[in-house]
């Protein structure tokens, strides 16, 4: 069945202007000034998108859906957590693929497909986890690229559980040149944070707003600074996730002055929420622990200006719901315990928006590109995600720049007990959201098809 989206202001990262959209067979077909429903084939849905904004879907580069961690695992599924991306926006996620430190990169990869497949409302690929190098982990490897993931993920943190050492990293960056693939790094010294961790502990310091000072800054400038290294060695092309504040995005900065080809992601906690949250009266706090933790304030200026430049290239969530009641407190005696991670998938569009564009912070080109056409181009998926052009999958977001709504858990859909973002108001609404030229969200009930989303397939790109 056909989709005509008529009468919208079309907005991608670099064009705007007002259209009539078409879709047949999931793909963009038109884009014209009048098209003519009634010349349409019969059946064709027609939605009214005049005095609204029409975005490409939005792609959120760092989800965890499905993530054993920590001794416990995620709360969302491929469905909870698809419809929540949908309802906000996001029409593709990237999850990661991670095996354990012991488990073959095969066996990880059937597990994370028995997760996904049927389940999922929207399409999603996956970072493939490199948590530990020998040959038999390069072979399979080679072999999950070969089957369409086209980029890595490595732990520099998490020592003992994902974390790799200095050999593995210099092996698997060299993998990567070779292969093509881009990788993206968590970046956090990992001896600096178990030791600092371990010190607070012995002195007594057990409560959540402790997390904070297992790992400042510097840790995480060091971790950022690394991956550089490494990287600049074999002309590695790397990504840095979740980065969170000015001495690490410094780093960041120096190194792709000298010529290192890095890109970074920032996430919406880190642009909207600061370490006062993590410190807030009684184990409250706990919400709000995950690595890197929330910063000093003055960092978000610093991240914001960097979103606007381009210095920064994504706008993430790095999503990892664990519930307050009987997850986080598995660490209510040690914080080193308390299971990493603070929800955002079904927020972070409307608060990038409202925070970001209407707020003045971000123009609406920076807005797309940040939220959606850098991850596509990055992660091997553009211009088949990402924009709005012909032949590109008809994923398009009609959105009310007026509407305003309050955040809130009752409403959300993702399955974790709090919201991060309990009472912001924002403004901004995703009134229609399309995968593929089929409605799948409207004013804000999920209409779509759970199992239609499809894992996308990704070529390297990063030779
Ligand atoms: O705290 C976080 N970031 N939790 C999820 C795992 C990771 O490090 O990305
Ligand atoms: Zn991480
Ligand atoms: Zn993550």
């Amino acid at each position: 069945m056909g989709l005509l989206v008529k009468g919208g202001e079309v907005v991608t990262a670099s064009a705007r202007y007002t259209a009539d959209v078409y879709a047949e067979n999931e793909t963009i077909t038109r884009i014209d000034k009048n098209i003519d429903a009634s010349q349409l084939p019969p059946g064709t849905e027609v939605i009214d998108a005049s005095g609204k904004y029409v975005f490409p879907g939005f792609i959120d580069p760092h989800t965890h859906i499905y993530l054993p961690f920590m001794g416990t695992y995620a709360k969302d599924s491929y469905t909870s957590g698809s419809k929540a991306a949908i309802l906000g926006g996001t029409t593709t996620f990237i999850d990661f693929c991670i095996p354990g430190k012991s488990e073959q990169p095969l066996a990880a990869f059937e597990t994370w497909n028995k997760q996904s497949e049927g389940s999922s409302a929207c399409d999603y690929t996956y970072h493939l986890a490199v948590t530990r190098y020998d040959e038999e982990v390069e072979a399979q490897t080679r072999e999950i690229v070969g089957k369409g993931v086209g980029s890595f993920k490595i732990f520099l943190a998490y020592k003992g559980a994902f974390g790799i050492d200095d050999g593995e990293l210099y092996n698997t960056l060299k993998l990567a040149k070779q292969l093509g693939v881009i990788t993206t790094a968590h970046c956090e010294n990992e001896t600096l944070v178990t030791e600092m961790s371990q010190r607070l502990f012995d002195e007594g310091k057990v409560e959540p707003e402790w997390h904070y000072h297992s790992r400042p800054p510097l840790v995480e400038a060091e971790g950022t600074n690394h991956l550089m290294t490494f990287a600049e060695v074999h002309d590695a092309h790397v990504y840095v996730v979740h980065l969170s504040c000015e001495e690490a995005l410094a780093n960041a900065r120096r190194a792709k002055h000298r010529g290192v080809n890095a890109w970074v992601e920032t996430l919406i906690q880190f642009l909207l929420l600061d370490m006062t949250y993590a410190e807030r009266d009684g184990f409250e706090a706990a919400k709000f622990v995950m690595s890197p933790p929330l910063r000093d304030k003055r960092n978000q200026d610093v991240l914001w200006a960097g979103v606007k430049h381009g210095l920064i290239s994504t706008v993430a969530t790095d999503h990892a719901p664990f519930d307050y009641g009987d997850q986080k407190p598995m660490g209510k005696d040690d914080f080193r315990k308390i299971p990493n991670g603070i929800p955002a998938l079904e927020e972070r569009v409307k608060l990038l928006y409202s925070e970001g564009v209407a707020k003045g912070r971000l123009d609406l080109h920076r807005f797309v590109d940040s939220a959606s056409t850098q991850a596509a181009k990055i992660f091997g998926l553009f211009p088949r995600k990402g924009t709005i052009q012909l032949g590109a999958d008809a994923d398009l977001v009609i959105w009310d720049p007026k509407r305003q709504t309050t955040i809130s858990q009752k409403q959300q859909t993702m399955n974790v007990d709090y919201s991060a973002f309990e009472g912001w108001k924002v403004t901004g609404y995703p009134e229609v959201v399309t995968v593929r030229g089929a409605v799948a969200a409207r004013d804000g009930k999920f209409v779509g098809t759970v199992g239609r989303g499809r894992f996308l397939q990704r070529e390297p790109t990063h030779f």
